[in-house]
């Protein structure tokens, strides 16, 4: 059916939560919902969902929750959560949010608009958390796009099979299943026909890519993306450690639009952590590629996450994790607190840890972790880097004051995914231009063009 009105969309999380989302706009535009950001506007709320720590999953509720009153004065206001609490909660949301109409699971997407249809014509609460076998497939409507259009995100595969003792995916994405190649490169090629320059490859786990569905290798697929024309940079996420082989250290290293970048999530420096874990390597294990893709690709920038306060850790165990920091010294990490998720394992470990610990243990890390950040960035100070120009910078910097006002400040990025801001008047956004580093500072860079 055909409607008219505007639809809000709120993503919490992670990247492909921001690829969903826009899925999720399509579909409404093809139901006649225009998308909007003016939360007053909507005829139709989505929250799309984030369960991977109890602070992602309160904010869901409460940005639900604000809606309660606004049904009162606008009771055609349809309302749903969509994504990972959606298929956690299932029918339990409706007792947190009252108001709510729609529960939409990972794996609803493409009930989605029977589902509007049918609370348009009357029905209440509906929830639809069936698992599917196939991923939900439509081609991209470029006219849902959010502002940023250089870069784009393509899920190319949902799921997990790893089952780290910790994490909540498996048990809200369901079972690993990789898309149909062919599926992919048409939606990037279509990307690339929109103007897109770059796409960042996601899955849980992108180097087992294809392998249950005996489909080309995730290597293989890299150099079929890095075929098509209009396409400058490649980016993925995320590699687990135990499954990086050395076919996709080489597809790093010789694939001209692959970026020399690698985000390879460790958790942990310690091994009776990492065991505890099931991540199913051990520090040693990850240390021995590291080493392998330094080898081979000297210049990469990488960045991992960490888990800190996991039940069990001891302050040895902790040390260990800021040992490996030093020793490996990353561009730049992600770390969290544990936080308890009841459908994981490790909500039933014994020796949980306090949570003003876990804080102090954090706080440490991201300390330590800024001394190599900005060693690293400061080694960039002299060089001459190709910068993906992504827009205007909103907050100005130090050293703009000194430059003509005539300029606009721009920010890019570099193949590292450092982020430069830089002076220029006639940058086109998209364009790749190379850009001296004369600054850095704790989470970007500055410089000028090359010539200016
Ligand atoms: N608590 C804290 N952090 C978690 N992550 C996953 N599950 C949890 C949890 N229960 C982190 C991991 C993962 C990242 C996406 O989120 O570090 O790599
Ligand atoms: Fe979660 Fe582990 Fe799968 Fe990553 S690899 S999604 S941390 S179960």
């Amino acid at each position: 059916m055909k409607y008219s009105g505007y639809a809000y969309i709120k993503t919490i999380g992670c990247q492909m939560n921001v690829y969903d989302s826009e899925k999720l706009a399509a579909i409404l535009n093809s139901y006649g919902y225009e998308k909007t950001i003016d939360m007053d506007k909507a005829d139709i709320v989505v929250c799309n969902t984030c369960s991977i720590r109890h602070k992602a999953e309160e904010k869901a509720f409460s940005f639900l929750g604000r809606f309660a009153k606004i049904k009162k004065k606008k009771p055609h206001l349809i309302t749903v959560m969509a994504g990972c609490v959606a298929q956690q909660e299932g029918e339990k949301a409706f007792a947190r949010v009252p108001h709510l109409d729609i529960v939409l699971g990972t794996q609803a997407f493409s009930r989605f608009g029977p589902i509007i249809d049918a609370i348009k014509s009357g029905k209440k609460k509906i929830v639809d958390i069936k698992n599917s076998a196939m991923i939900y497939e439509a081609l991209p409507d470029t006219s849902c796009f959010e502002e940023n259009k250089i870069s784009k995100f393509v899920t190319i595969m949902q799921g997990c099979d790893n089952f780290c003792t910790y994490c909540v995916v498996p048990h809200v994405r369901g079972r690993e299943r990789s898309r149909l190649p062919a599926a992919i490169i048409e939606e990037i090629t279509l990307l690339a026909a929109a103007g897109v320059k770059e796409v960042t490859l996601l899955g849980q786990n992108v180097n087992s890519y294809g392998q249950k569905e005996a489909q080309i290798s995730f290597p293989k697929l890299l150099a079929a993306v890095n075929d098509i024309a209009g396409i400058h940079r490649i980016r993925f996420a995320t590699s687990h450690p135990k499954d990086l082989s050395s076919d996709l250290i080489y597809a790093i290293r010789d694939l001209d639009k692959v970026c020399s970048h690698l985000h390879l999530p460790v958790q942990s420096g310690s091994n009776k952590i990492l065991k505890k874990m099931n991540r199913g390597y051990t520090r040693e294990k990850y240390i021995d590629r590291i080493l392998k893709l330094r080898k081979e690709c000297p210049d990469i920038a990488l960045s991992t996450d960490i888990i800190v306060g996991f039940p069990s850790e001891t302050w040895e165990d902790f040390k260990d994790t800021m040992n490996l920091l030093r020793e490996i010294e990353f561009d730049s990490i992600f770390a969290f607190a544990y936080s308890d998720r009841s459908s994981a394992p490790a909500a039933r470990f014994s020796d949980q840890i306090d949570e003003d610990e876990k804080k102090e243990r954090l706080n440490n890390l991201l300390e330590l972790q800024e001394y190599y950040t900005g060693k690293k960035n400061k080694q960039q100070i002299g060089k001459i880097l190709d910068v993906l120009v992504e827009g205007k910078s909103g907050k100005l910097r130090d050293g703009f004051d000194h430059v003509q006002k005539s300029m606009e400040q721009m920010v890019g990025r570099t193949q590292s995914n450092k982020i430069v801001h830089f002076p220029s008047k006639d940058v086109i956004i998209g364009d790749i231009i190379k850009i001296r580093i004369e600054n850095a500072y704790p989470h970007s860079l500055w410089g000028h063009p090359q010539g200016a």
